[in-house]
């Protein structure tokens, strides 16, 4: 496998980490799940090319070689309460938003993994679990569309967006992946002294769809109308159900908005 080269890290109590840079691999959670016992935490596996890059629901990630960021980063779990694991995705999409902010943009969080700017989807988030015999890790994949040209944004299934497209230059992918590093592990580490309060308060004020009508998906593929309601306080989606009243859902996605639409939807 070739490394192209290894990049220095300064984490918040001032040790490093590597980010250990690949020209191509099948899939950087994949390959992260694979070789995790043998690395420390917080290593960071970035591939300028994805043959196999993975989404939610045994989706297909698409990405264009060098020009977008596929990385992958590897969790401590033994510090953070078990039904805390829950909300790493879901502060790994606030870190984008808060990342994307600092380049002038107004994102939105959709519940519970995807990031939007103006309503059209700029990145994807895939958090797993990967057991080994010496620990337990988390494996934080993030796809974020950065250089992509307008013609792959609009053969995608869903309406997307790149930073290239909204600031209408490009950006250097290795500055946008240290910064996100920088924000997604602070909030980590909030995450595990203080629990998920404070981040779900950012979150609540960028939710996508509040109030608004759509459908929402379970894991089991059936749909459901209704209204989004409220984040609540364990980060699962109070939602108004058209058939079964008040509900929390916490799994599945929002598959349909009037301005928001799987193609499978039309
Ligand atoms: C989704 O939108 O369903 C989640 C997409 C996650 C894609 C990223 S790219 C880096 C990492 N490696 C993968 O194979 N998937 C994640």
């Amino acid at each position: 496998m070739d490394i192209k080269r290894d990049l220095e890290i300064v984490k918040p109590d001032k040790t490093l980490y590597t980010i250990y840079k690949y020209d191509k691999l099948d899939s950087t959670n994949t390959f992260l799940k694979q070789h995790c016992s043998a690395l420390p935490d917080y290593t960071v596996i970035w591939a300028d090319e994805q043959t196999d890059g993975r989404g939610r629901f045994t989706r297909i990630w698409n990405s264009q070689p060098g020009l977008d960021l596929t990385f992958s980063l590897l969790l401590p779990l033994t510090s953070l309460e078990q039904k805390l694991r829950q909300n790493i995705t879901q502060i790994a999409a606030l870190s984008v938003a808060q990342m994307l902010e600092g380049y002038g943009l107004k994102p939105s969080v959709k519940w519970p993994n995807d990031v939007l700017v103006q309503g059209k989807k700029i990145s994807g988030i895939l958090c797993e679990v990967a057991e080994s015999k010496e620990r337990v890790c988390g494996v934080l994949g993030i796809g974020l569309n950065a250089n992509n040209t307008e013609e792959f944004l609009a053969n995608l299934d869903l309406p997307a967006t790149s930073l290239h497209y909204e600031l209408r230059h490009k950006v250097v992918r290795q500055d946008l992946l240290k910064k996100l590093l920088e924000i997604i592990i602070n909030r980590f580490d909030v995450l595990c002294q203080t629990g998920f309060t404070q981040n779900r308060q950012e979150i609540r004020k960028k939710l996508a769809f509040i109030n608004e009508q759509i459908v929402f998906t379970d894991v089991k593929q059936d749909s459901y109308s209704g209204k989004i309601i409220d984040l609540n306080d364990d980060g699962t989606l109070l939602f108004e159900c058209e058939k079964r009243g008040i509900i929390s859902l916490n799994s599945g996605e929002i598959a349909f908005h009037n301005s928001y639409t799987m193609r499978k939807f039309l």
